[in-house]
């Protein structure tokens, strides 16, 4: 079984040779500025070891990877253009380095690169990861939908949030362990363990995001801290605040201002005031706790998988590390 350095540093050389367009720039400088920033590469790493783990080759998994990896940054592409986000992975988002309009069509150019790398496999497994593959992401933009939604709501409810973030997050990452287990042939049944697996993961890994988005160190976060907190993302830190009735009626008032009516000060003011809020709540204990209980369901799900000791102890440490990171 590779390690997990060994399979990063082979998927990153494999991405550059699969993604090879250069004109029009315009289009394409944007979708190698992206795919080059760098991140955790989380997903392919899963849709790699997946397959591994089922006796699959990663090379054979390799295609699949890129799709899923080039589709992520097709959504960070969208989404900071909706989050009306400055920073991503410590530099300038494509929006902002190039424009808007820019953004939108190397982003659409994504997706569609993203489900040309599935034109390697062959007629069964294509049609495979397809089916999943277009589930997903069609979930993803329902799951942005809501949080866009959430943004002027102010009756969101737990249970609508943990919907949420499994539509816009959790749905790829089952979907990068599934698409593994496909290309390795095992069955049905254990493809949906896997993809469970991934569910949990997922809803832990954006339980997580939201903790950094307003607690991260801005030196390694990589995105501008308090950025939820500027957009009045409804997120599980506010949502567990809300049920201490000495923070409500307030952080209530603080997440109906629209952040276009104020300036950088009084920005800078609410996310100074929230955060304090979020801690005197008990909201950021209440989120750390909720991190690991579905860190738990993940690492409980892993061991009702049919794969090797190794496999599942390569698996549980990956998880464990995620849950500790610090961008
Ligand atoms: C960011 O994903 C979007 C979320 C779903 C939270 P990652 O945190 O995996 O971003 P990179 O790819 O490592 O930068
Ligand atoms: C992003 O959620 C989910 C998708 C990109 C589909 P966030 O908006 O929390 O992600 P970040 O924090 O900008 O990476
Ligand atoms: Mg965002
Ligand atoms: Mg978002
Ligand atoms: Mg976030």
């Amino acid at each position: 079984m590779k390690e997990l350095n060994s399979l990063r540093t082979l998927f990153l050389e494999r991405l550059k040779s699969r993604v090879t367009e250069k004109e029009p720039k315009s289009l394409y400088d944007p979708v190698h500025y992206i795919l080059d920033l760098g991140g955790k590469r989380l997903r392919p790493l899963l849709t790699l070891m997946s397959a591994q783990m089922y006796g699959s080759t990663v090379e054979k998994a390799m295609d699949a990877a890129i799709a899923v990896e080039v589709f992520h940054n097709f959504t960070l592409l969208h989404d900071d253009i909706m989050d009306a986000a400055d920073l991503r992975r410590g530099q300038e988002t494509v929006h902002v380095k190039w424009d808007v309009n820019t953004g939108i069509l190397s982003g659409d150019a994504m997706l569609i690169m993203a489900y040309r790398l599935f034109n390697s496999y062959d007629a069964q497994t294509f049609y495979d990861l397809n089916q999943v593959f277009s589930k997903t992401a069609l979930e993803v933009c329902e799951g942005q939908q809501y949080d866009v939604d959430f943004e002027t709501r102010d009756d969101v409810t737990i249970p609508e949030y943990i919907h949420m973030i499994k539509l816009k997050t959790s749905v790829l990452v089952g979907c990068a362990l599934q698409m593994g287990a496909i290309i390795a042939g095992v069955d049905k049944k254990e493809q949906e363990l896997i993809y469970d697996y991934g569910i949990h993961l997922g809803i832990a890994f954006q339980l997580m995001d939201d903790y950094l988005d307003a607690f991260g160190d801005p030196e390694t976060f990589g995105k501008e801290v308090g950025g939820d907190i500027r957009e009045n993302k409804k997120t599980y830190l506010y949502l567990k605040s809300l049920e201490d009735q000495g923070c409500a009626t307030e952080l209530k008032e603080w997440f109906s201002m629209d952040f276009n009516d104020m300036n950088e000060e009084q920005i800078e003011t609410k996310k100074e005031t929230v955060k304090v809020f979020f801690e005197e709540s008990g909201g950021a204990a209440a989120t750390q706790q909720a991190i690991k209980n579905y860190t738990d369901k993940a690492l409980n799900t892993i061991e009702q998988l049919s794969i090797s000791n190794d496999a599942k102890k390569q698996l549980t440490a990956f998880s464990l590390d995620l849950m500790s990171r610090v961008s």
